[in-house]
């Protein structure tokens, strides 16, 4: 690492604080036989980029005992290092990386004594790249939900708590799965393309990369309700990183909303219409060698059965088609080729001017066939039983 920005900070430094050392002329000096902090401090503001942070130790007495070094936003540890003092390099300098995916205000590296440590320390550096971070969401992160992990009435709400409260409780997963490079992609590639809100693209996300390759048999993704295509598009960038051999098709007419019920639908007929040029979008799949994605043209009463026939299991189901009567046929039409297990997303039911669309998952999903949800944020999620 070329460090573009560094500091230094010496024992003496004011900013740097001891729990159980003693001040020397110039060091910090750390005995054994006294279990606790021997160093925290500096609290210096970093912004966001990849760093070293070094524990530089006098060479003239030789560190020994066991210590921890830590680098924490308190009360968040950011990187940690079980350490022995004889193992310290003959610089004498102790080293821990850390990433910043956002700035900070006061940063804080501490080395804590488990009573056994001795060592002088010299100064405290801190070095590194500013910049964006990218770094990948990982499973342990989630939050740990207190609801038992099972299936119960065919869904996991375990698995549920753990994608609404990481979206809608816990702002920094949130923040974080902005920088998680796999999302990161597939919303690049999507772009302008949808407008699916950035919480229900989140929840895609975490779905498509923690939970579907758990299913027990392999299946393909179908979206009802394409539009511009972006929506697909965000989820064949996920399935060919993360589910192999998975195909993604986007239904829509691509000619805007076919009849709509006025007594149950806001949207009106040719309503998504501006922004649609199939043939355009096609090349772009093409040229941003999308080849796990097809779009079916055509309304979903003349295209679902045919296709769903030909495509064969489905695992994971997007129904964004907002009226009540695509949410029915698409629905029902895919019903017999859901792999148990499998996911219906809902995008439409909370959304002001969708109440035809919530009507159908009521009627159908709840009332007919006696589901309850896994989830019911940011969107609806069931699983089929
Ligand atoms: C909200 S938009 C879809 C948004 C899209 N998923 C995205 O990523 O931005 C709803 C779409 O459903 C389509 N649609 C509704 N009913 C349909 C039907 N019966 N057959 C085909 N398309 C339908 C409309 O043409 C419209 O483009």
């Amino acid at each position: 690492m070329t460090a573009s920005l560094s500091y230094r900070f010496d024992a003496g430094d004011d900013c740097l604080r001891t729990g159980i050392g003693s001040r020397e002329s110039d060091v910090i000096r750390v005995t054994a036989g006294k279990r606790g902090h021997a160093l925290y401090g500096p609290y210096v503001p970093l912004p966001a980029g990849r760093y070293v942070a070094k524990v530089r130790f006098a060479r003239e007495r030789a560190c020994k005992g066991g210590a921890t070094i830590d680098v924490c936003n308190n009360p968040v540890i950011l990187a940690q290092h079980v350490l022995r003092g004889e193992d310290i390099a003959s610089d004498g300098v102790a080293r821990i990386e850390f990433a910043l995916p956002d700035p900070l205000g006061a940063l804080e590296v501490r080395l804590y004594s488990d009573g056994s440590f001795c060592g002088d320390i010299e100064a405290v550096e801190i070095a590194g790249v500013p910049g964006s971070v990218e770094e990948p969401l990982e499973f342990s992160e989630l939050p740990t939900p207190r609801v038992e992990n099972v299936v119960l009435k065919g869904r996991n709400l375990h698995d549920g708590y753990q994608r609404s409260m990481a979206l809608g409780l816990f702002p920094h997963l949130a923040r974080k799965i902005d920088k998680d490079p796999d999302y990161r992609q597939a919303r690049d590639i999507a772009g302008q393309r949808t407008i699916v809100s950035e919480n229900n693209l989140k929840n895609l996300f975490l779905i498509f990369k923690f939970f579907l390759p758990r299913l027990s048999q392999p299946a393909h993704v179908v979206e009802w309700g394409s539009y511009m295509g972006g929506g697909a598009i965000f989820m064949a960038v996920l399935a060919r990183k993360f589910l192999p051999g998975c195909r993604v098709y986007g239904f829509d007419t691509f000619k805007g909303m076919p009849p709509t019920d006025a007594q149950v639908d806001q949207h009106g007929a040719g309503g998504f219409l501006d922004g649609v040029n199939l043939n355009e979008l096609r090349r772009y799949v093409r040229d941003v060698g999308l080849d796990n994605l097809e779009y079916v043209q055509g309304d979903f009463a003349d295209t679902a059965a045919p296709a769903l026939r030909r495509i064969g299991p489905v695992g994971f189901a997007h129904l964004d088609c907002d009226i009540r009567s695509a949410i029915a046929c698409a629905y029902d039409a895919t019903r017999p080729h859901m792999v148990s297990g499998g996911y219906w997303a809902f995008d439409d039911p909370l959304a002001p001017d969708c109440l035809g669309a919530a009507e159908a998952m009521e009627d159908l999903l709840v009332r007919r066939d006696g589901l309850n949800c896994e989830q019911a944020f940011p969107h609806f999620v069931f699983r089929q039983p």
